[in-house]
């Protein structure tokens, strides 16, 4: 598949045939997502190929409240899980449709991705806002498995909902020691494909020199 087209139509799959994917896919596409740049080249990334049907319920059920939470404060206008006003409602409806959770066993695989912290560079951990650098050094790799998953049929999509609650899981897991659980990519055959995605213009993000700069793009 041409790279432009890749880039432009990988939409987040989350409705599933319910048919697998078998290892032999999973391979290449790992295989093609192990080029991923990372901080220092240090290619800090684990990934469990989960296939077992109890763990998949018990991401169901890990995520749900957190699911629910999220969509409510979106519900309510709200960012959800913002650092500035990130606060989840206290009373909130429940029961939020995702596929992913409604229907864990239409997924044809899961790919838990770990990140090793001793191989992270986190050059702003001490910053006095939210540390964003460590996890440029793994969620490309999570891209790449996206992109490389759709130029073979193969739909997804990169939940990062269990990060909140990774301890509940780091068990069946076996998630090592100094180790996060960065995300959890869904793998299927989709039920539809979709191309056409909402993303805003460049000149509503992009200014030139200075961030409030004259407007880039138009
Ligand atoms: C960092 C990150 C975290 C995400 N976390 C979740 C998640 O926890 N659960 C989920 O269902 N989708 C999750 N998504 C998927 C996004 O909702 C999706 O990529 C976005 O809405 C764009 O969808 P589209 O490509 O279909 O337009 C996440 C995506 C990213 C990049």
């Amino acid at each position: 598949m041409d790279i432009t087209e890749a880039l432009r139509t990988t939409a987040a799959v989350r409705d599933f045939t319910g048919e697998p994917v078998d290892d032999a896919t999973v391979a290449a596409i790992l295989d093609d997502a192990r080029f991923a740049p990372s901080g220092g080249n240090r290619q800090p990334w684990r990934v469990a190929v989960v296939r077992s049907q109890d763990t998949m319920q018990r991401f169901a059920e890990v995520t749900r409240p957190i699911w629910d939470a999220y969509m409510a404060t979106g519900e309510q206008g709200r960012v959800p899980f913002n650092v500035i006003d990130g606060a989840p409602p206290e009373d909130h409806a429940t029961g939020y449709p995702n596929p992913l959770l409604d229907a864990p066993e239409r997924t044809g695989v899961v790919l838990a991705i770990a990140a090793d912290l001793r191989r992270v560079a986190a050059v702003d951990a001490d910053a006095d806002r939210l540390p964003m650098a460590g996890g440029g050094s793994v969620f490309p790799f999570c891209w790449s498995i996206l992109l490389s998953a759709r130029s073979r049929g193969v739909g997804g999509v990169l939940t990062t909902f269990m990060s909140r609650a990774e301890q509940e899981v780091a068990g069946e897991l076996g998630l090592p020691p100094e180790h996060a659980l960065c995300a959890l990519i869904y793998l299927g055959v989709p039920t539809r494909i979709v191309t056409r995605l909402r993303r805003e213009p460049v000149a509503a993000f992009a200014s030139h020199e200075t961030f409030d700069g004259p407007t880039f793009g138009d």
